[in-house]
């Protein structure tokens, strides 16, 4: 059986699943695509923690180009988080030949169209399906799944943090702080949570899912972002009263040529489904001009359903491999259009 060997760049909650699934899922993985899925080498930025006795150390490098320049590695999986380090880091496995899967949406709302295009003058494939909406595999299916379609509008709870705060203040009363340190110690927040709770979070995700559905290259800072920092009780209740849930809602809306992308609290009938997403579920709904109304529900953050998303486009890297296909990741299309806004 051939091996296919990867380097993971960080081990916190996402690279522990990326671990774990592997491990269980290997039999699967190799019936599947005809190899098997090694482990070589993991950055991590403190070599001495504590990180359970499963944990090989041998593998543990705090160097990134011990694991850059390694020949015998075929994949870099980033996800170790941040912006400018993962950026060039990415760009340079790009340039030594390696596929690249990550879950940085972060890096790839600011970067992607660059790092994409190197990555096909480069023959790499460059995926990045757990970025947005953790467990749930949205990218492809509007990449994909509704190639045929025009899509118009994309909506959704995109940010499993505030899902989980919103959620718990209303239906369990719990006040936001102390909610907020559960939803970081289960995993589901970043390492500095003032994107999720500012909505910068929820507003990269949902430029990637416009700038895919529109084929059209969304401009982060035409993106009207309103996090839920200043939310109390009180206004879920009210909402309550009212007959209203409220959630944290991305929208990118198109008509014609103009396209408009917000994130805010939003108030939404309880008989609407995104009012019944709760805790850090995340929900996507697409209409698409031919297919009309669609949704898609499932676990936004955590350890292993954000891990299965990063697996499964190792498993797409190696099919590509096989077919002799790397370097198409036409996931983002090759686009120069910017937002359109009022002005224009
Ligand atoms: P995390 O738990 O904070 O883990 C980060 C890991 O990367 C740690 O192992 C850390 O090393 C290592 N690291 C960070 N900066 C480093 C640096 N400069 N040099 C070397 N190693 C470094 O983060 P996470 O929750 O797994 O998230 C990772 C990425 O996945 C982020 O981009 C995040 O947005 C994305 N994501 C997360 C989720 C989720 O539910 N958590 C879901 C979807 C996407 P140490 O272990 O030594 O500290
Ligand atoms: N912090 C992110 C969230 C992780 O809470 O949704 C998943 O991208």
């Amino acid at each position: 059986t051939q091996q296919m060997n990867v380097g993971l760049l960080g081990l916190g909650t996402v690279g522990t699943g990326v671990l774990e699934i592997i491990e269980q899922h290997q039999d699967k993985l190799a019936h599947q695509i005809g190899a098997r899925v090694e482990v070589q080498k993991i950055l991590v930025s403190t070599l001495d923690k504590d990180r359970g006795e499963h944990i090989d150390r041998a593998k543990l490098t705090d160097r990134v180009e011990d694991i850059l320049t390694d020949d015998s590695i075929d994949v870099i999986v980033e996800v170790m988080g941040g912006i400018e380090e993962a950026r060039n880091y990415i760009h340079k496995a790009l340039e030594h030949g390696k596929h690249v899967v990550t879950a940085n949406k972060d890096v790839m709302a600011l970067y992607g169209s660059e790092l994409l295009q190197l990555a096909n003058e480069k023959k790499c494939d460059l995926f990045y399906e757990a970025s947005v909406a953790g467990g749930i595999p949205i990218l492809r299916t509007i990449v994909e799944g509704l190639a045929s379609d025009r899509i118009t509008k994309i909506m959704g709870i995109v940010n499993g943090t505030t899902n989980y705060i919103l959620t718990q203040m209303s239906k369990e009363g719990r006040i936001y702080e102390e909610v907020l340190k559960e939803a970081q110690a289960l995993g589901y927040a970043e390492a500095d949570p003032t994107s999720d709770v500012e909505g910068l979070d929820a507003a990269r995700k949902i430029a990637i899912l416009g700038t895919l559905g529109f084929s059209m290259r969304l401009d982060l800072d035409d993106v009207s972002v309103q996090g839920i920092s200043n939310v109390t009780s009180q206004d879920l209740a009210y909402g309550d009263q009212l007959g209203y849930t409220m959630k944290l809602v991305g929208i990118a809306n198109r008509d014609g040529d103009k396209v408009e992308v917000s994130v805010q609290p939003t108030l939404v009938p309880h008989s609407h489904p995104l009012a019944s997403v709760d805790d850090e579920f995340n929900a996507v709904y697409v209409y698409g001009e031919a297919v009309g109304e669609t949704m898609f529900y499932g676990p936004g953050a955590g350890k292993l359903p954000t891990a299965t998303a990063v697996v499964s486009d190792l498993v797409e890297v190696l099919k590509n491999k096989r077919l002799g296909v790397n370097g198409n990741s036409a996931v983002i299309p090759q686009f120069e259009k910017l937002l359109k806004t009022d002005d224009e």
